[in-house]
């Protein structure tokens, strides 16, 4: 079989109610669209979910990563999700759709993409991460332990075809440029990068063989429209088993619920809450920010799945700890940790509060 390619877009087009889930007739929209890409061979297969108030498509076909058809066909989805969300008056309709008319590639227009091409191999184990209230950064922590530490990743030690370690693609997102990173043997020069999740974001993993293990989603919809527009709700691709971490060794890093930029109004530090599907509704301060993980088997290109890889009582320990997390940083009310740093505010309405007292502030003494 030729190379497959596993795309994921999502946008948030309108939520249900407030910013907290989606209307199912959004999904059903999306589904009717993909059905009929189907039927006349642009995709193999597809899946449509939500996370929180996202729109995710998850699509596999044969024509490789940033392809005009495939965008244009997420793109049309989502512009049918919005006439719909449009109609139901739901919250913040077409708010990711950031540009008027499609131009080739969804990249920089407001949808989020993750897309990968690969081998199919004899057996294709693959995990899809989806957040909500959160941003691409939030990635970098889980995805290094996966990778790279091996008190997260037993493989790396134990697995004689995961010594060579692996390469790690990294965005600078305000310079617009990109570095690659080798592991374990450059594993501080990554982590004095990757640390700074506003910044810097992973935003693909190879195997040293040039083989992808991992792709991120890594717009910022500031950095597009140059103010704050919402937050990025990132999506990941994992690969996993036979020389890549296992099932269990990527799940792993999300029962620690670290602490993401994102939650009330884009603008608040929060833990990250791993759920079932059914969960991805942040409610309490528009949060926790959630992710979802859905499992697949890739079979000739088809999807067969998802399991609901959260969906389990080894993860209900992370949650209690994110509730309780939760009680003591939003107890900071509007004060930093809690509220984010000021380089980040400056997305926000902070400006404009500037500009309003302006004139107020005098020469200190
Ligand atoms: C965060 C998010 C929500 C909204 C909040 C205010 O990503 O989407 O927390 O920022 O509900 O929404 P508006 O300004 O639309 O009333
Ligand atoms: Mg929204
Ligand atoms: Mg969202």
């Amino acid at each position: 079989m030729s190379k497959i390619t596993l795309s994921v877009i999502k946008a948030d087009v309108g939520g249900y109610v407030g910013h907290s889930s989606i209307h199912p007739e959004l999904m059903e929209v999306a589904k009717e669209k993909l059905e009929d890409a189907k039927g006349k061979g642009l995709v193999l297969d597809f899946h449509v979910t939500h996370c929180g108030d996202d729109l995710e498509l998850i699509m596999t076909h044969t024509k490789g990563v940033e392809n005009s058809d495939i965008h244009g066909l997420a793109w049309d989805t989502f512009v049918a999700a919005t006439e719909a969300a449009k109609k139901l008056k739901l919250y913040g309709a077409g708010q990711d759709l950031l540009k008027d008319a499609f131009s080739g590639n969804v990249k920089g227009m407001g949808p989020g993409v993750a897309e990968m091409e690969f081998e199919e191999r004899k057996s294709e184990p693959v995990v899809i991460f989806m957040a909500d209230k959160t941003s691409p950064g939030a990635w970098n922590l889980p995805l290094f332990k996966m990778f790279a530490d091996p008190f997260n990743t037993a493989g790396l030690v134990i697995d004689p075809t995961m010594h060579d370690g692996f390469v790690f693609e990294v965005l600078d997102v305000k310079e617009h440029k990109k570095i690659m990173l080798n592991t374990p043997e450059e594993s501080y020069h990554l982590l004095m990068f990757i640390g700074a999740t506003g910044r810097y974001m992973i935003k693909n993993i190879y195997r040293k063989d040039g083989d992808i293990a991992a792709a991120a989603s890594t717009q910022k919809l500031s950095e597009i429209a140059g103010r704050y527009v919402g937050k990025d709700d990132p999506v990941l691709i994992v690969r996993c088993q036979s020389g890549l971490p296992a099932v269990g060794e990527v799940l792993e890093p999300f029962a620690f619920p670290h602490i993401v930029e994102g939650w009330m109004r884009g603008s608040h530090n929060g833990p990250l809450m791993p759920v079932p599907f059914h969960y991805a509704t942040p409610a309490r301060f528009d949060g926790p920010p959630r992710v979802i993980a859905a499992g697949f088997q890739i079979v000739e290109g088809k999807l067969l799945g998802p399991r609901d890889m959260f969906d389990d009582p080894s993860f209900d320990e992370a949650r209690r700890k994110c509730n309780e997390i939760a009680n003591y940083i939003k107890a900071h009310g509007p004060f930093e940790p809690h509220r984010l740093g000021l380089e980040t505010l400056e997305y926000t309405t902070m400006p404009a509060i500037m500009k309003k007292l302006e004139g107020r502030f005098q020469p200190e003494e």
